[in-house]
């Protein structure tokens, strides 16, 4: 009998990474940092996301940037001079701390916003460099800690369903006016799929489709790019990367919501970063003890007070 020929889905082995947004939440101190470079205990959010597309798999990574972040450049640059000081002063530990961020050459390639149109704009300005392949986007300001990294589950859930591709969870009525929300159904022994009827940026409670919030992780079809160029802009005269999406549901192409398992943390907001910055840094051993012994002692000291 012939053998059948084995269709694969091509594998997803492109990231854009939009980092060229003002971050004014956090100002004055993005002023001359770029938010993507704020600290989460001892590691810069982007060494997050950077970990979080190796761990699924990503090749080649693509920073979209603007004025003022060259520190992002410099910090997967090698640095010679401190990695032989720390050699001569037999400091292995450091060493393999620094090794973190060594990316092979030509891994990471660069492109210009220059001006900040939005999250679909910043997209779309990768598209010479994405392709005719589908690509991840990961928002580095978005961390999720979960046991599989949210990418690698997403990437292994889109090797079966093609298509387009959002990660998702639920969010309080009150939230869903900061989000894109989806307008989905579950699908029946899917798991943690939902496919997307519609989407809608940041409705307001009464109009939302749903609680299911889009959260900065997306592995789309290259189609998505040319919608990007064509769309205008919508909500806050930003060019939005979800009316492009929805706009590809309205044109029939698949898109599939996945409720990661994991804990999200919004550090684009003060608040959600330094939930972060406690979460992290009781998950590690060498701070843990002492930080959980300082937070007993104010949580009392707050509580007497009362
Ligand atoms: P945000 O909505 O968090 O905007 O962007 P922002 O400028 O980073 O921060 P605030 O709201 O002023 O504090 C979400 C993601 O989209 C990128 C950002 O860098 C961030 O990763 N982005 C946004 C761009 O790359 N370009 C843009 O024009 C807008």
């Amino acid at each position: 009998m012939p053998k059948r020929p084995l269709i694969r889905a091509p594998r997803v082995t492109k990231a854009v990474f939009p980092v060229a947004g003002l971050g004014t939440r956090f100002l004055p101190a993005t002023k001359s940092i770029p938010k993507e470079i704020l600290t989460l205990v001892d590691r810069p959010l982007i060494q997050y996301a950077i970990d979080e597309a190796r761990a699924a798999g990503i090749t080649d990574f693509i920073f979209v940037t603007a004025r003022g972040k060259s520190a992002l450049e410099d910090y997967f640059d090698r640095a010679p001079e401190l990695e032989s000081a720390l050699r001569r002063a037999g400091k292995r530990d450091l060493l393999r701390a620094l090794a973190q961020t060594d990316m092979p050459s030509g891994a990471i390639a660069y492109v210009r916003q220059n001006r900040p149109l939005g999250l679909g704009h910043a997209v779309w300005c990768a598209r010479h460099l994405v392709g005719d392949e589908p690509f991840a986007v990961i928002l580095p300001d978005d961390v999720i800690a979960a046991e599989t990294p949210c990418l690698r589950q997403m990437v292994e859930a889109h090797a079966e369903t093609r298509g387009n591709m959002v990660a998702t969870m639920e969010v309080a009525p009150a939230q869903v006016s900061s989000y894109g929300i989806l307008d989905a159904a579950p699908v029946q022994g899917k798991g943690r799929l939902v496919q997307a009827r519609g989407m809608v940026e940041k409705p307001r409670p009464e109009a939302a489709p749903s609680t299911l919030a889009v959260i900065g992780r997306y592995i789309l079809e290259p189609e998505v790019m040319g919608l990007l160029g064509r769309i205008g802009r919508g909500a806050g005269r930003e060019v939005q990367l979800t009316d492009a999406i929805a706009r590809r549901i309205a044109e029939g192409g698949a898109v599939w919501g996945y409720r990661f398992e994991g804990e999200r943390f919004d550090c684009g907001s003060k608040a959600g970063f330094l939930r972060a910055t406690v979460a992290f840094a009781l998950a590690r051993a060498d701070l843990r003890d002492d930080l959980a012994a300082y937070l007993q002692t104010l949580t009392r000291t707050r509580l007497a007070a009362e």
